[in-house]
């Protein structure tokens, strides 16, 4: 039990549930939206979409700005902005404002999406830091079902404004709780104020002894001279930064936001005609995705990273392969409908615990001090690349390719994310932060 590391990482994953719930809750509200600004198709799927860019543009600068002011005011920035973006959203006159809002919004997603789990990691001690920045994935998971559960409950009187207006909650306390949080005592070393660190070092540890391990390893990365992003390309940096960028477009690229954005056209596929039971089976999807992430919370430490995403992407794999495999079918009688609802689960909870949150531990863990921010700022970058293209070109591939093909390429993915786990990411269990080394294999 860590009772201080636990408070500051909880309070800092609220930037988790904003993620999840902002790009959850569109999913639903786009339906009334469209109605209220009779928006044609092109400008509805603009507005879902803008978000994304947002993302792209707020992850860019996240790292650097984190370097400059520090993890604790850059999170805080992000809880201003959020705030920013929800209350323009809900109060817009017209849906020019709206996609300003909503790319607002994205803007604070981007940003908490590198500082969240760089500012948990750097907090946390090293045997709970997996736990800890899993933490952050499993408020993006309670976000996501939050925003499904908001969006129906707001349904039945079309209360688009309500549903996009209440992450003004979560971004409230972000705001005042940051501002009652310490600043990462690693950020503290390399901005030369000691004795804070230290301190924080205290705190967080409790034991002296390791304490002071913990202190020795950072000033030894501090021997090295910060780099920027150009830092990023120096012989050393770039096998992390080929693991970073690699594994974050794999996460996405292996199709976990088709079922997050897009479940309830893929019920339909299967069969499901009516809205209300559809509605029930995404609430259902977003459980079982919040559900098993406590599986990597209570691992993830334990087995170690590597084991919990072989497990997690061979599931993934059958999961896919046998909803490759129903869909093949002109039409899905009862049982088959059956077996590729349920595949659609177990791939998501499989997801769940492994690829989700480990990529944005290891994302936390791979880079040096020196190049942390700018490490992350470009890897999460192209996490949300891979989204925008995932989520823009899911339904035009089932329209080209088919539904079984599109699936089957999903699920080749997955091996292909397997081979890459086994051959270049390091094993990062029990390591001190500092000590993770990633070297070219
Ligand atoms: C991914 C998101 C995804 C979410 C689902 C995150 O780790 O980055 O794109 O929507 O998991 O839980």
């Amino acid at each position: 039990m860590r009772p201080y590391a636990l408070l500051v990482a909880s309070i800092a994953a609220l930037g988790g549930l904003l993620f999840g719930y902002d790009t959850g809750v569109i999913s639903g509200a786009i339906l009334f939206i469209g109605k209220e600004f009779v928006l044609d198709s092109r400008y509805a799927a603009l507005t879902i979409s803008v978000v994304l860019i947002g993302c792209i543009a707020g992850s860019a600068v996240a790292g650097s700005v984190a370097d400059r002011i520090g993890r604790r005011w850059t999170l805080f920035v992000a809880g201003v902005v959020f705030l920013a973006g929800a209350l323009i959203s809900a109060l817009t006159p017209n849906e020019t404002i709206l996609l300003a809002g909503r790319f607002i919004v994205g803007i604070g997603i981007g940003f908490s999406s590198v500082v969240a789990p760089l500012y948990i990691s750097e907090v946390a001690p090293a045997p709970v830091r997996g736990a800890l920045v899993s933490l952050y994935q499993f408020a993006i998971t309670v976000g996501i079902l939050a925003a499904y559960l908001v969006d129906y409950v707001f349904a039945a009187a079309g209360q688009w404004r309500w549903m996009l207006g209440l992450a003004v909650v979560p971004s409230v306390v972000l705001m005042a709780g940051m501002m009652g949080m310490p600043e990462s005592p690693r950020f503290l070393f390399k901005a030369g104020e000691e004795e804070r660190a230290q301190n924080e070092l205290t705190r967080i540890y409790e034991d002296p002894a390791e304490s002071r391990r913990e202190e020795a390893s950072i000033r030894e990365a501090l021997r090295f001279k910060s780099l920027g992003v150009r830092g990023l390309m120096s012989p050393e940096i770039r096998p992390a930064l080929f693991i970073g960028v690699t594994l974050a477009v794999l996460q996405q690229i292996t199709g976990i936001n088709t079922v997050i954005y897009y479940g309830p056209q893929i019920f339909e596929m299967a069969g499901i005609g009516s809205a209300s039971v559809s509605i029930l089976a995404q609430t259902l999807v977003g459980t079982v995705n919040c559900g098993m992430t406590l599986v990597a919370i209570f691992f993830v430490d334990r087995v170690g990273r590597k084991p919990l995403l072989y497990t997690g992407l061979a599931g993934m794999f059958i999961a896919l392969a046998t909803m490759a495999i129903a869909f093949s079918q002109p039409h899905l009688s009862g049982s088959l409908a059956a077996i590729a609802l349920v595949s659609m689960m177990a791939y998501v909870g499989c997801f769940a615990f492994s690829l989700g949150p480990i990529l944005w531990l290891l994302l936390s863990e791979i880079f040096p001090l020196r190049v942390r921010g700018a490490g992350m700022s470009v890897s999460t970058l192209a996490n949300w690349v891979g989204n925008f293209l995932v989520s823009q070109f899911f339904l035009v591939m089932i329209e080209r390719l088919g539904r079984s093909a599109t699936f089957a390429i999903y699920a080749a993915l997955c091996i292909v994310t397997i081979v890459f786990v086994r051959y270049m990411v390091p094993e990062t269990k029990q390591e001190l932060l500092e000590q993770v080394r990633v070297s070219a294999r």
